[in-house]
């Protein structure tokens, strides 16, 4: 999208169906795009020797690249992308991003910020602009916008497996299994999913480090648990692909009690998870990293205004419905 010489971009949240935790451990896992939220980012050509400017408009900040952490994710973001582009970094450049995606809640936004910034910036230097360059500029497809949003997950989480960029890089549903190429799948019967927030900010990094932690204390029974939810992940796709919703919710649910046994369930949780299915949800689980963040519950047409009040009721600070298709 253009106005003027600005260039904006998109990125959409994002949410785990089935496998988070055991993803780290190489058990497969599925995600889905979150399209009513998203973050946006727009590049200006700044004024002469301004260099680049970055301004974080949720956060009320602006700095300069210079001026920035070394281990600020948007620094990181913008370098590695105009290196890969083959630019560098020696531009008058303004970048002003902001997101609707709220923050450690496991949709996704820091990766979700940095795929809009990859993106407007691919825009902003693409062929037709920059002729003179174009011996250097690559396209930026889905994987390499996953790829280069990877280095700077690991800021934000230390090690992430990857599930974050890559379903939000190319915008479906995908299967994910670490360090293998992704494949996307196909959804038979297009199905609901309430996410409902517990307003419980937490951080993937510390989660993960707490799973880690358990794992090295108790490896046999964690190895288990990890097995267990990647065949549910396994056989969750499969439900998808067969348009067998109910069993879907099932699946939610059997996931769901082994994140309770792995210890990163919360009484928020809980019972945002347990209200769902008072309510009617033919599934609920709590999605992302846990121990706060946001639960997803299976909905239909028909359960949907019912489920919405009890999630309500039991808590929920904000309730977004979005459609997997
Ligand atoms: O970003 P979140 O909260 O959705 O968590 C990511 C999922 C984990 O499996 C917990 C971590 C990872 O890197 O996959």
């Amino acid at each position: 999208m253009e106005v003027g010489s600005l260039k904006i971009a998109y990125a959409p949240g994002k949410v785990i169906l089935f496998g988070e935790h055991a993803v780290v451990y190489s058990q497969p896992a599925i995600a889905v795009p979150v399209t009513q939220v998203k973050a946006r980012a727009a590049v200006e050509t700044g004024l002469e020797g301004q260099g680049i400017t970055i301004v974080a408009e949720d956060l009320e900040q602006s700095y300069t690249l210079e001026q920035a952490p070394p281990d600020d994710a948007l620094r990181a973001i913008v370098v590695s992308t105009l290196e890969h582009i083959g630019v560098g970094t020696r531009q008058d450049l303004t970048i002003t991003v902001s997101s609707t995606i709220p923050i450690a809640r496991g949709l996704g936004s820091g990766a979700a910020i940095s795929t809009a910034v990859v993106r407007a910036l691919g825009q902003h230097f693409d062929r037709a602009q920059y002729k003179h360059f174009e011996h250097l500029v690559h396209p930026l497809s889905p994987q390499t916008i996953a790829d280069l949003v990877y280095e700077t997950e690991k800021i934000h989480h230390g090690t992430p497996s990857g599930i974050d960029n890559t379903v939000i890089a190319f915008e479906k549903p995908v299967y994910f299994v670490r360090d293998r190429k992704i494949e996307i799948f196909s959804v038979k019967n297009p199905f609901l999913l309430a996410i409902a927030d517990t307003g419980i900010a937490s951080p993937t990094k510390i989660a993960v480090s707490h799973v880690h932690r358990a794992w090295e204390r108790e490896r046999e029974k964690y190895d288990e648990i990890f097995d267990e939810i990647g065949t549910i992940a396994e056989m969750g796709r499969q439900a998808i692909e067969r348009g067998e919703i109910e069993a879907v919710g099932r699946l939610m649910n059997e996931n769901h009690r082994l994140l309770q046994l792995m210890g990163v369930s919360s009484p928020e949780l809980e019972g945002l998870v347990e209200a769902a299915r008072e309510g009617g949800a033919l599934g609920a689980k709590l999605s992302g990293a846990g121990r706060g963040g946001n639960i997803i519950a299976l909905i239909t047409q028909e359960t949907r205004s019912r489920v919405e009040l009890m999630l309500r009721l039991a808590g929920a600070k904000d309730i977004i419905v979005t459609e997997v298709s």
